[in-house]
């Protein structure tokens, strides 16, 4: 069945667990619906993990677009949810509608999300009133890198974390169905989840928020550029796939591949006039 906003609110009346993970193609996409995953993200995190770039800021609209049309034709019981990238809807509210009007037109989403709190509610409001959830994202906020003063945990003194409970409880007033929490201190991230009617998808943000999510290349120990400390480890797929690579390049040189199995016949006769 599909998994949809009303899926993410049902789910957290009865307290089951949603989880999520980020995704940004279609063979993968299969693989985490075919695992049951309820929502993926087509993060803006395809920046670093995708394109190799030090940070999300230099993400296009055409990069989301790209990325989350081929997600969105692998899915069709997980719901896809594509970020807004930085600058799409910060300047206007106009722009804002437009933008996330065409990551569900051109992109295929089902949802999108965007970085903010209170300063991003006038979008949140006007995005929902056009017919389109909208996920919010709280913390660590990595559009906002430099002004935040690098990668780190946020609400831990008393004005910050007053300061996230007033973000998380506007943006649900805004019309959020969702909010991700960011490297949120676990006891904080809990308070929030209680607070909140809409369900609190946490990344290091401790086991008391309504649902997880993790980039999956990092879950599966594809990316070794940094791992934060909210990463776990669910395979070794980097060094499986090295092992591979390594595999075939000496096959290929000592010419054991391909063999006969993989290789394609012509007739004998065919062949024997030819020479
Ligand atoms: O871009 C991303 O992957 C994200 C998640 C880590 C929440 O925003
Ligand atoms: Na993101």
């Amino acid at each position: 069945m599909k998994n949809t906003v009303a899926t993410f609110a049902k789910m957290k009346e009865n307290g089951e667990k949603i989880s999520m993970l980020t995704c940004y193609d279609y063979s993968t996409a299969k693989l985490e619906e075919a695992a049951g995953i309820n929502a993926i993200l087509v993060g803006d995190s395809l920046g670093n993990v995708m394109l190799g770039l030090p940070d999300t800021l230099s993400v296009t609209m055409e990069d989301m677009i790209t990325f989350g049309r081929a997600v969105s034709r692998g899915c069709h019981d997980t719901m896809v949810v594509i970020d807004m990238p930085f600058m799409s809807y910060q300047v206007s509210i106009e722009q804002a509608v437009m933008n996330a009007g065409r990551l569900m037109k051109e992109g295929r989403g089902n949802a999108v999300k965007l970085e903010g709190g209170a300063s991003v509610c006038p979008q949140i409001k006007a995005i929902t009133s056009a017919g389109i959830p909208v996920m919010a994202h709280l913390g660590m906020t990595p559009q906002s890198v430099n002004a935040l003063g690098g990668n780190r945990v946020q609400g831990k003194s008393e004005a910050a974390a007053k300061q996230m409970i007033e973000d998380a409880l506007a943006v649900q007033e805004a019309g959020a169905f969702s909010v991700v929490l960011e490297c949120v201190p676990a006891k904080l991230a809990e308070l929030i989840t209680k607070k909140l009617t809409i369900p609190t998808i946490g990344i290091g943000g401790g086991a008391g928020c309504d649902g997880q999510i993790l980039v999956y290349q990092d879950m599966l120990g594809l990316f070794s550029d940094y791992t934060p400390k909210f990463v776990k480890h669910f395979a070794e797929l980097g060094s499986q796939m090295q092992a591979a690579f390594k595999k075939y390049d000496e096959e290929v040189k000592a010419s054991t591949f391909p063999d006969e199995a993989h290789s394609f016949k012509i007739d004998d006769e065919v062949l024997e006039r030819l020479y």
